[in-house]
Parts: structure tokens; C-alpha cells; sequence
């Protein structure tokens, strides 16, 4: 039986290994973007999957954008930041009970639309949005140059 807890501080046990595992940056930098969403619970929320013995399992991150997001018709959008569930706890649907928990937040917060992305070589994020009801809109690739 998995629980899923909203994170209202960078303490709530689990999420910084699940974030580090899933974005290896310093721990510092990791304290402080978590810092920054937790102190706007209106425009940031972040939930956590644990197990019935409270390991932490996977967690998700979303964000309501303003600015123009691809592929989208409204404004403001809910879009997915992150999503991880750990190896030994995927595919018991645990990326769809945090993706549900995340949609619930955006329709109460007045969205009617949830993007999110994905790199073009992330097949299996590519299944699972489509599994849980997303559809495709663009491919895009970054460039940059030196100035
Ligand atoms: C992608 C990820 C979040 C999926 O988590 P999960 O808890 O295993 O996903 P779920 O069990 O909820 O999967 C729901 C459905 O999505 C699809 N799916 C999920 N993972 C899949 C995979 N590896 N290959 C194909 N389809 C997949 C399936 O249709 C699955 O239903 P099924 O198991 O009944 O077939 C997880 O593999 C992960 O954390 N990967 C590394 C980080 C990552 O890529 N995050 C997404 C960045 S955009």
C-alpha cells in the first residue's frame, strides 16, 4: 500500500535521495530549490510516495507556468518538473498514483491542462505519459551557441 504526502519542507524524509538519484546536482543546490518551492505552496508542490513500511518509493514535482509552455492552449499551465520512482518500486503504479495526485493539485488550482517533457531518448517516459493519457505534441532540439 503506497501513501502519497505532500513535502512542506526539504527535511520530509526521502525526498532529497529520490531527487538526487534523479538530478545528481550538489546537495546544497538541491536544499535550495527545495527551500524556494516549499516557501510558494501556491505556485510549487511536491508529493511523495512512500510504502506501507515508509520507504520512500518516488516522488513528483509541479509547477504552475505562466510564460508560454509548447503544445499548450491556456495559460497558466500546470507542468510536470520531475517524476522518479525508484527501481525496485516501478511499474506497481506508483508514477500514476503521484501523476494523479499531481493533476488533482492542478485542477484545483484552476488549470485545465498538465504538460510536461521528456528527452527524446527516454523511451520509457515516453510509454508511461502516453499510458496515463498524455499525447505528444513536439519534438524540439537545444541548441546554443559561445558569445
Ligand atoms: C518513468 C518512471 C517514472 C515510471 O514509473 P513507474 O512507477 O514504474 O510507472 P507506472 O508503474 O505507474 O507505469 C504506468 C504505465 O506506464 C507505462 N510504463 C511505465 N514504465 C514503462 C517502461 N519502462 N516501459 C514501457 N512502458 C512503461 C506502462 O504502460 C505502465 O503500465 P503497466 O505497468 O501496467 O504496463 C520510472 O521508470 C522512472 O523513474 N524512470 C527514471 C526517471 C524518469 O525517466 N522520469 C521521467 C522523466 S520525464
Amino acid at each position: 500500500m503506497t501513501t502519497i504526502t505532500r513535502c512542506t519542507s526539504p527535511g520530509q524524509p526521502g525526498w532529497l535521495a529520490l531527487r538526487t538519484a534523479l538530478w545528481p546536482e550538489e546537495e546544497e543546490e538541491h536544499l535550495a530549490e527545495m527551500r524556494a518551492f516549499c516557501a510558494q505552496p501556491e505556485r510549487y508542490a511536491q508529493f511523495l510516495a512512500c510504502s506501507a513500511d515508509n520507504a520512500p518509493q518516488g516522488f513528483v514535482e509541479i509547477a504552475l507556468r505562466s510564460d508560454y509552455v509548447n503544445g499548450t492552449a491556456s495559460s497558466p499551465v500546470a507542468f510536470l518538473e520531475g517524476l522518479y520512482v525508484a527501481p525496485a518500486f516501478r511499474r506497481q503504479g506508483i508514477a500514476a498514483l503521484l501523476v494523479e495526485k499531481a493533476q488533482e493539485w492542478a485542477r484545483e488550482h484552476g488549470c485545465s491542462e498538465l504538460a510536461s517533457d521528456a528527452v527524446l531518448e527516454n523511451t520509457a517516459s515516453h510509454a508511461l505519459h502516453r499510458a496515463l493519457g498524455f499525447t505528444e505534441t513536439e519534438r524540439v532540439v537545444y541548441f546554443r551557441k559561445l558569445l
